[in-house]
C-alpha cells in the first residue's frame, strides 16, 4: 500500500542539515523535501501539520526477539511491530531462537509468510546458524527478506549454539553475507557459572558473565573474519574491553552495536531493577556505559538497537538467578534516546545516524535509513518539547511492562508512518500509548538488501 502524504513545517532532520519545511510523500516514497512554506497540499493527499514536531526517518531496529512461531503469548509478529511502530520503528530484523529456531529455508519462508499476514512495519529475519546447517545457511543467500546468519558463540535465550572451531570455521568459510554473532565465550561461561553457583544476589550476573567472556569471543570472532574475509556484525557490544579493543582492530570487516538499555543501565540499575534488568550479555559497570557512549561518539559502535526480549513478569519474578534474560525494548527506545539527546549527551542527528543509517548501512537495507528524495517513506514525527512518565500500563508489548517504568522520557512519537500511510499516532497529552491506526499486514513489506 503506497500513500500519498503531505508534511508541512516540521523540523527535518536531513542527512547533513536540519531545516525547516515541508517533505512530500508520493506513490510511498520521499517525492520533495523543500524549506517552509515550498509545498502546497494536493487533491487526495493526507496532510499532517508538523509545527513543533521534529520529523526524522524512521527508526530500522535490527535485532528484535519477536517470539513467532512458538511463544505467541509473550509476543507475536502483529504486536511485535505494533509496539515498534508506537516507538517510532518502521523497520525491524527478527532474531532466528524462535521456536522452532529459524534454522532453514522453509523456518524462514513460514516466518516471512506470517509477517505478511501479521506485521504492520517492514521487516527482515536472520538465519540462525547451528553444528551441521551450512547448507541451509546458503540455501537463503539472497533470498528476499534474509538478512544474514546469527551465531550464539555463548548460550543465552534457547538452544541456538556453536562454540568449537572447527564449526564456526565451517560457517565462516562457507557462507556470504554478515553474520552476527552473540560474542560471550561458551567455555569461560560454562566454567564460571559453576563457580557463581551460590550467589543468589544479582550482582553476580555481571561478575559470572564477565567482560573477559566478551573479549575472548569478540576476539574469536574477529580473527575469523579476517582469516575468512567475511563481514561480521557483533550484537550488544557490552564492556569498555571489547569498545577500546574494535576501537583499534575494527578494521573494514567488522561492525558493531550497542543497546540502548547498556547505554542507560548500569550496576546501581540492575541493583533497584532486580530481574528486570536482567538480561544477557549483562549490564555493566558506570565505566562501561560511558565507554559505549564515547566509542558510539568516535564512530567505533555503528548502530543502536534493542534486543527487544519480551519475558513475562511472573518469569522474572523467581528472582535470580532462576528468572530468564532479556527486556523489551522497541516502543521506548527512540524517546529515550531523544531524552539522552535533550538532556546533552548526544543531539537529534546523532540519534538519526545511530538508529536510522546506521543499522540501513551495516545490514546494507535498500532505500531506508535517511530523509532524501528516491528513499522510502518512512517516517516518524516527534514531540520534543513534552515530557512523559512511562509505566507499564502504556506499553503495547503482549508481556506488558517495560524495564523505563516511572521514567520521564520526551521524543513520543506523534506520527508514526510507512511508505506514506499512518500506521500510529498519538495526540499530544493524550493516552501515552496512542492509537493503532494500521490492520496486521496492510502496512509494510519484506526488506530489500544490497
Ligand atoms: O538477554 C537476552 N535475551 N539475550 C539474548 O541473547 C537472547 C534474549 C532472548 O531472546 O530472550
Ligand atoms: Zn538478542
Amino acid at each position: 500500500m503506497n500513500g500519498r502524504l503531505l508534511v508541512q513545517n516540521a523540523t527535518m532532520i536531513l542527512p547533513n542539515r536540519i531545516v525547516e519545511g515541508d517533505l512530500r510523500v508520493s506513490d510511498g516514497l520521499i517525492k520533495t523535501i523543500a524549506p517552509f512554506g515550498g509545498l502546497q497540499p494536493e487533491i487526495g493527499e493526507e496532510v499532517i501539520d508538523g509545527t513543533g514536531l521534529y520529523l526524522l526517518p524512521g527508526v530500522i531496529d535490527p535485532h528484535v526477539h519477536f517470539r513467532d512461531p512458538g511463544n505467541t503469548e509473550k509476543e507475536d509478529l502483529e504486536s511485535g511491530s505494533r509496539a515498534a511502530s508506537a516507538g517510532g520503528i518502521t523497520s525491524f530484523l527478527d532474531m532466528p531462537n524462535t521456536s522452532p529456531n529459524a534454522i532453514n529455508r522453509s523456518l524462514i519462508a513460514d516466518k516471512i509468510a506470517a509477517a505478511a499476514k501479521k506485521s504492520v512495519t517492514h521487516h527482515g529475519f536472520f538465519i540462525g546458524a547451528t553444528n551441521s546447517n551450512v547448507s541451509d545457511l546458503q540455501s537463503v543467500e539472497g533470498m528476499d527478506g534474509v538478512c544474514g546468519i546469527k551465531i550464539f558463540m555463548g548460550s543465552s535465550t534457547g538452544d541456538l549454539l556453536v562454540h568449537e572451531q572447527k564449526h564456526l570455521e565451517n560457517i565462516f568459510a562457507n557462507t556470504r553475507g554478515i553474520i552476527a554473532t552473540h560474542a560471550e565465550d561458551e567455555e569461560r561461561l560454562r566454567s564460571r557459572i559453576t563457580k557463581f553457583e551460590h550467589r543468589k544476589d544479582i550482582a553476580a550476573h555481571a561478575e559470572c558473565r564477565d567482560a573477559e567472556c566478551a573479549l575472548i569471543a569478540t576476539k574469536r570472532a574477529s580473527a575469523l573474519a579476517k582469516d575468512y574475509d567475511h563481514r561480521l556484525h557483533i550484537v550488544h557490544l557490552t564492556s569498555r574491553q571489547e569498545a577500546d579493543w574494535l576501537a583499534s582492530n575494527k578494521g573494514d570487516l567488522i561492525t558493531t552495536e550497542v543497546c540502548t538499555q547498556h547505554l542507560t543501565f548500569d550496576q546501581n540499575d540492575v541493583e533497584k531493577l532486580g530481574t528486570r534488568a536482567l538480561m544477557n550479555p549483562p549490564i555493566r559497570y558506570t565505566e562501561d556505559k560511558d565507554k559505549l557512549w564515547q566509542r558510539l561518539k568516535d564512530g567505533t559502535i555503528d548502530c543502536i538497537v534493542t534486543d527487544h526480549a519480551p519475558h513475562t513478569l511472573e518469569a522474572k519474578s523467581v528472582g535470580f538467578p532462576g528468572a530468564p534474560a532479556g527486556m523489551p525494548g522497541v516502543e521506548t527506545s527512540l524517546p529515550l534516546m531523544l531524552t539522552h539527546a535533550m538532556e546533552g549527551k548526544c543531539s537529534v542527528s546523532d540519534v538519526v545516524k545511530w538508529m536510522c543509517k546506521g543499522p540501513a548501512e551495516v545490514y546494507r537495507i535498500k532505500n531506508k535509513g535517511s530523509l532524501v528524495e528516491g528513499f522510502d517513506g518512512d517516517l516518524t514525527l516527534v514531540d520534543l518539547e513534552n515530557n512523559r512518565i512511562i509505566q507499564d500500563s502504556d506499553t503495547w508489548t503482549k508481556v506488558g511492562w517495560t524495564p523505563y517504568a516511572g521514567m520521564e522520557f520526551t521524543g513520543w512519537p506523534i506520527y508514526t508512518i510507512i511508505d506514506g500511510n499512518i500506521v500510529h499516532k498519538r495526540e499530544i497529552g493524550g493516552q501515552l500509548r496512542g492509537i493503532p491506526v494500521a490492520l496486521p499486514g496492510s502496512t509494510g513489506r519484506l526488506l530489500e538488501f544490497n
